[in-house]
C-alpha cells in the first residue's frame, strides 16, 4: 500500500527549555509586554507586509496586538521566531481561536495567508514559520496521530471486509479529515462509511474533497458529537474516532457518560479510538504562549495510563468492557499526547 511520509521532524535541541522559557516570562509578567519590544514587532509587522492592503494589516493586528501586549511570553517567542515578519503566523493564531481544526492543518503547510488566502504550500517557501511547521511538537504529533488513525481505519476496513461486509466508521470531532486526506487511508465507498461530526461551522466539507462526499461514502453533519448518541447512522459501528477531543472533555463526563454511549454504539469487537495531550512543556507553551484553550491535563504518560486503567476498571465492574491498548507519541523528545486504542468484549 502506498502510504503518506509523515514529515520527519527537525527536532531542535533544548526545543521544551526554549518553551519553557516562554512561558516563564509570561508567568513573571506584572505589567503589559514592555513598550520597545510591542512597538518593534507592530512597525515590523506592517513594514515586512507593504504588499498587503493596510487594512487588512489593521485587522489582523486588532486581534493580535492585545494578545502580544499581555503576553510577554508570546512576544518573545514571535520575535525569536520571526512570527510577525511571517505570512503566516498571526493568519494560524487567529485560526487556533476561531477552528482549531483549520489550524492543525499547519502541520501539513497548509494555512491561509494575511489576505485570506488559503494555500497548501507553506513548505515550500522561505518563510520564517517552515521550521516551527516542521518541529513543534504539537505539530509532529498531530502528524503521528492522523497516520496512526488511517492505518487503524485501513486495518478496520480490511478485517469487515474479509467478513464480506462493509465497514461502518463513525468520526466525532472530526474537523477536516486529515487522517483521510493525507496518510494513505483507502477511502472506498463500497468498502466502508464514514460518518463525520464536527460542531465547526466553518468547515466546509464539500470543499476538502474533489469529488461528491457521498459518492466517496462521507457523510459529514455539523453539530455536537453527544447528540448523536442515538443517530442510526452512528449506532452498529465498527471503529470510533476521537481524534484531538478527548482532552476538551471534563474527565468526569468522558468515563460516566461519553465511554458508556460509545461502547453501546460500537459492534461486538468495534473500537473505539482517542487521545489524550499531556502536561509537557509543548502543551504548555500552546495553551500559555499561543492562547490555546486550557485542558486540565495529566503530567505525563504514566499519569495518563493509570487514568485510563482507572476507568476502564471501573467501567468493567458495570459490565461495560474493553481492552485497551496505548501508543505514546514517538517523535518528540518529551512525549506530548497517548494514542489509546479500546476494543468491545461482549
Ligand atoms: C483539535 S480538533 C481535531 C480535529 C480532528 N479530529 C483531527 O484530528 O484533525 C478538535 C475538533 O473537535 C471539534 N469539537 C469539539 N467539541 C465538539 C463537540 N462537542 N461536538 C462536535 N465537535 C466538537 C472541534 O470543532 C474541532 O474541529
Amino acid at each position: 500500500m502506498k502510504r503518506h511520509k509523515l514529515l520527519e521532524p527537525v527536532i531542535r535541541d533544548g526545543k521544551e527549555i526554549e518553551f519553557a522559557r516562554y512561558v516563564v516570562i509570561h508567568k513573571q509578567q506584572v505589567g503589559p509586554t514592555k513598550r520597545e519590544l510591542f512597538d518593534l514587532l507592530k512597525d515590523e509587522f506592517y513594514a515586512s507586509h507593504t504588499s498587503v492592503e493596510k487594512s487588512k494589516l489593521d485587522k489582523i493586528w486588532e486581534f493580535i496586538g492585545p494578545k502580544i501586549e499581555n503576553n510577554a511570553g508570546m512576544a518573545e517567542f514571535t520575535k525569536d521566531n520571526q512570527g510577525h515578519k511571517s505570512d503566516y503566523f498571526f493568519p494560524w493564531l487567529i485560526n487556533v481561536f476561531r477552528s482549531p481544526a483549520t489550524a492543525l492543518e499547519m502541520s501539513y503547510g497548509a494555512g491561509s495567508d494575511l489576505n485570506g488566502d488559503w494555500t497548501e504550500g507553506i513548505l515550500n517557501t522561505n518563510d520564517p514559520l517552515v521550521p516551527f511547521i516542521k518541529d513543534d511538537p504539537a505539530f509532529v504529533y498531530n502528524r503521528e496521530r492522523q497516520l496512526y488513525v488511517a492505518d487503524l481505519a485501513n486495518s478496520v476496513q480490511d478485517l469487515i471486509k474479509s467478513q464480506g461486509r462493509k465497514a461502518k466508521i463513525v468520526d466525532f470531532g472530526a474537523g477536516r479529515l486529515a487522517w483521510i486526506r493525507k496518510h494513505g487511508y483507502v477511502l472506498s465507498a463500497e468498502q466502508a462509511s464514514i460518518y463525520a461530526f464536527d460542531r465547526d461551522p466553518s468547515i466546509k466539507p464539500e470543499e476538502l474533497f474533489s469529488s461528491n462526499l457521498e459518492d466517496l461514502g462521507i457523510y459529514f453533519k455539523h453539530g455536537n458529537f453527544a447528540a448523536q448518541f442515538k443517530n442510526p447512522d452512528c449506532q452498529n459501528a465498527d471503529l470510533i474516532i476521537m481524534a484531538g477531543l478527548a482532552s476538551y472533555i471534563k474527565a468526569a463526563d468522558f468515563v460516566g457518560k461519553i465511554i458508556p454511549a460509545i461502547y453501546r454504539l460500537l459492534n461486538p469487537d468495534g473500537i473505539f479510538f482517542f487521545d489524550l495531550q499531556l502536561d509537557c512543556p509543548c502543551y504548555r507553551h500552546s495553551m500559555d504562549i499561543l492562547d490555546w484553550p486550557e485542558f486540565k491535563l495529566p503530567s505525563n504518560i504514566g499519569d495518563a495510563i493509570h487514568d485510563v486503567e482507572k476507568s476502564r476498571r471501573m467501567l468493567w465492574e458495570k459490565g461495560i468492557k474493553f481492552s485497551a491498548e496505548y501508543q505514546p507519541d514517538t517523535y518528540n523528545t518529551i512525549p506530548s499526547g497517548v494514542m489509546v486504542t479500546m476494543q468491545k468484549i461482549t
